[in-house]
């Protein structure tokens, strides 16, 4: 039984695969970037992933909402996430990537969202301008080096979160943040296999072997 307050309507058009494949990537993505990294219009981004499921869709929510969006992703993800709209990507193996950052946001980006569970804080905290925002949600093991003095003589945090634990008002507001994308065409899954269910296991190992690109969905009737 899902709660009532826990379902959401699907823009008339809108498929059930695709709807599957975005909505927990979708509103992590929204949730990271709005609800606790506070961004509003006018302000700067990076995007850490920005090749992956949730920085793919955080790409794009972060250009409809009118910020500048400096995207960080693997060099094989540098056209596709180009073609997202943000305004500069950076190939996360090239040399020198916070210089990179740097050079195209001088005076500091104003939210700083790690999809690929890198947790550089070190380097995070020194490329956040005055009350930058860093969000965490991926890396569970990881255990970096904070730099405390930078972080707070410039007023500048960290938040993190897990989608679990989203109010049912913020689940609300991702799900109208992410059917308004829907409608316009503007959000789509990149890549979605379906699977039926009786390949749960395969989908499985694959997951666990590293090897998707994008999602898998099973469907559970023909
Ligand atoms: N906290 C929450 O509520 C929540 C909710 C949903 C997901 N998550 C977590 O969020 C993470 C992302 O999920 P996802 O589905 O988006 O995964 P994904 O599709 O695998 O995306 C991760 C991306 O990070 C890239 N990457 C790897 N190392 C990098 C680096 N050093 N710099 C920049 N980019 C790098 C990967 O590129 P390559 O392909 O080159 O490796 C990949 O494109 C997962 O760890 C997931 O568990 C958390």
């Amino acid at each position: 039984m899902v709660p009532a307050d826990r379902l959401y309507h699907l823009p008339v058009g809108v498929g059930a695969v695709e709807a599957v494949a975005l909505a927990h990537p979708a509103s992590t993505a929204y949730l990271a970037l709005f609800t606790h990294g506070r961004l509003r219009a006018g302000e700067s981004v990076a995007v850490v992933g920005a090749g992956g499921n949730v920085g793919s869709a955080a790409v794009v929510m972060a250009v409809r909402a009118g910020a500048r969006v400096i995207a960080v992703a693997s060099g094989r993800d540098v056209s596709y996430v180009r073609s997202l709209g943000a305004d500069h990507v950076v190939d996360y193996r090239s040399d020198d990537v916070a210089g990179q950052i740097r050079a195209v946001a001088p005076r500091g980006v104003d939210v700083y969202v790690d999809t690929s569970g890198r947790n550089d804080l070190d380097t995070a905290v020194d490329l956040l301008a005055g009350r930058g925002r860093i969000v965490v949600m991926a890396g569970l093991r990881t255990r970096p080096v904070l730099p405390v003095g930078p972080l707070y003589l410039m007023d500048r945090s960290v938040h993190g979160f897990a989608i679990s634990h989203a109010d049912t008002a913020q689940l609300a507001d991702a799900a109208r943040g992410i059917n308004g994308l829907l409608l316009s065409g503007r959000l789509r899954p990149r890549a979605t296999e379906v699977l039926p269910l009786s390949a749960a296991a395969e989908a499985h190992r694959r997951l666990g072997e590293g090897k998707v690109h994008g999602k898998l969905v099973l469907r559970v009737r023909g």
